[in-house]
């Protein structure tokens, strides 16, 4: 579709910017401040969790099957937790580890123990040289930091509609040994929200990697995070690992953080038998057990899967309205310009916009200029670089209603204004 401002005559767009920019003077008046940074749940689901805070009192009692809640002890996790981690994973509770409450956590303590201790026997990866890791972008840049922390190289590769370039990933970790990682968010990715086709998890599961130490971090963040009524479907990975006879390649994650209280919740890692005794072993040098009056909590609130599923209902009548109202907004204000595209998401917490090349540092400013606080241009791609400076995420559940609504308008002014303003430079430049 033709870009509509590159269209005009040049009068015309000179008009058309001068009306965007008497609006951009009305809506900076106004003095806004408004957030649409970073995925949280809003006051009012963290408030479906409250209940939680009311299951364990001075009465209760602190078994859990044979194990003792107020001790040390259990360094896996309570049985009851584990039970709970592995239905949500639609895995074995052998396989699972509960522990802490943050999923990012347990990752950067497996990417440190590769990097320190290393992988399966294999050499460390601090003593290893040169370490690539694979980050299929856009992605989370939460992931992109922990790599790029300890000094292993960040490569991109291009997320697709249906999961990452596996010709890309394969020709990547088939031929380059130096390759012992990939951050995947497979279901409801953040932040395009895709979820990745069955043929994609069955490539991964195909995998036969150069560096014996190389692992999938199969990040299920919004497993359960549906909010459409239409729950996409994801293979399960360890299903199409054992179908395809590999052995140690993935470690999956999980957490409550998005169905009980973020920061507050519980997090599990799963991976198959031996890697799962090794992140025990590992685990075991830094905690003595994990906090089991949390997860005994969680366990005996949201019960089983079908508790989790019939909470995750009360939280997607709470979001569903706000991407509604993305697509709302953006729709009737950006549609039909051929300046912009978007996903539409069927869950998870975020919504992937792309705007003119070049164009995602200035609207982003634009809109920080007008009151409205984006994730930083770039932060979607590993160190921060959108090759084509296009893509902006927009994260709008924390917003009330009434402010989501302000800030998507600002939103949109600022990609028309900067839109227009580039068809305009560029036309001076051609000149
Ligand atoms: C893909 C993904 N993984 C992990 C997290 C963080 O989870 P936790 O709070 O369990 O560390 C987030 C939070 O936004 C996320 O988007």
């Amino acid at each position: 579709m033709p870009n509509a401002f590159e269209s005009l005559s040049t009068p015309e767009l000179e008009e058309a910017v001068a009306g965007l920019e008497a609006k951009a003077r009305e809506l900076r008046a106004q003095g806004l401040s408004l957030d649409m940074a970073r995925g949280k749940p809003n006051p009012e689901q963290t408030a479906l969790a409250r209940p939680m805070l009311d299951v364990l009192t001075s009465q209760s009692d602190l078994t859990d099957g044979a194990a003792i809640v107020d001790n040390y002890g259990t360094p896996e996790g309570l049985p009851s937790a584990r039970r709970l981690a592995a239905e949500i994973l639609g895995v074995s509770e052998d396989n699972v580890i509960v522990s802490g409450s943050s999923s990012l956590n347990l990752m950067h303590d497996l990417v440190t123990h590769a990097f320190t201790n290393g992988v399966g026997g294999c050499e460390p990866l601090c003593r290893q040289g040169r370490v690539k890791w694979l980050c299929p972008a856009p992605g989370y840049d939460r992931h992109f930091a922990v790599t790029a922390h300890l000094g292993m190289e960040n490569v991109a590769v291009p997320l697709r509609d249906d999961g990452p370039d596996m010709d890309l990933v394969q020709e990547l970790v088939e031929g380059d040994a130096s390759v012992k990682g990939i951050w995947c968010v497979p279901k409801y990715s953040n932040p395009t929200g895709i979820t990745y086709s069955d043929e994609v998890v069955r490539r991964f599961a195909s995998l036969r990697p150069a560096a014996p130490d190389f692992r999938i971090y199969w990040d299920n963040a919004y497993v359960v995070h549906g909010f459409s009524g239409v729950d996409d479907e994801l293979l399960n990975i360890f299903d199409a690992l054992e179908e395809s006879g590999a052995r140690r390649l993935a470690y999956e994650f999980g957490s409550t953080a998005k169905v009980t209280f973020p920061s507050s919740g519980m997090a599990f890692v799963a991976a198959d038998e031996q890697d799962i005794a090794e992140v025990r072993e590992a685990f075991a040098v830094e905690r003595v057990s994990p906090e089991k009056l949390s997860q005994l909590a969680h366990a005996r609130f949201l019960k089983d899967l079908s508790g989790v599923r019939s909470h995750m209902e009360r939280h997607a009548a709470i979001v569903a309205p706000r991407f509604a109202l993305v697509e709302e907004k953006l729709a009737g204000g950006l549609a039909g310009l051929g300046i912009a595209s978007w996903t539409r998401p069927h869950g998870g917490y975020f919504v992937s916009f792309d705007g003119p090349e070049g164009s995602a540092r200035r609207i982003v400013s634009l809109a920080a200029e007008l009151g409205v606080k984006l994730t930083p241009a770039g932060a979607t791609w590993p160190y921060g670089k959108d090759p084509r400076d296009s893509n902006i995420r927009i994260a709008p559940t924390y917003p009330s209603l009434e402010d989501l609504s302000c800030a998507l308008d600002v939103f949109v002014l600022a990609v028309k204004l900067v839109s227009a303003r580039m068809a305009l430079e560029g036309r001076g430049a051609q000149a």
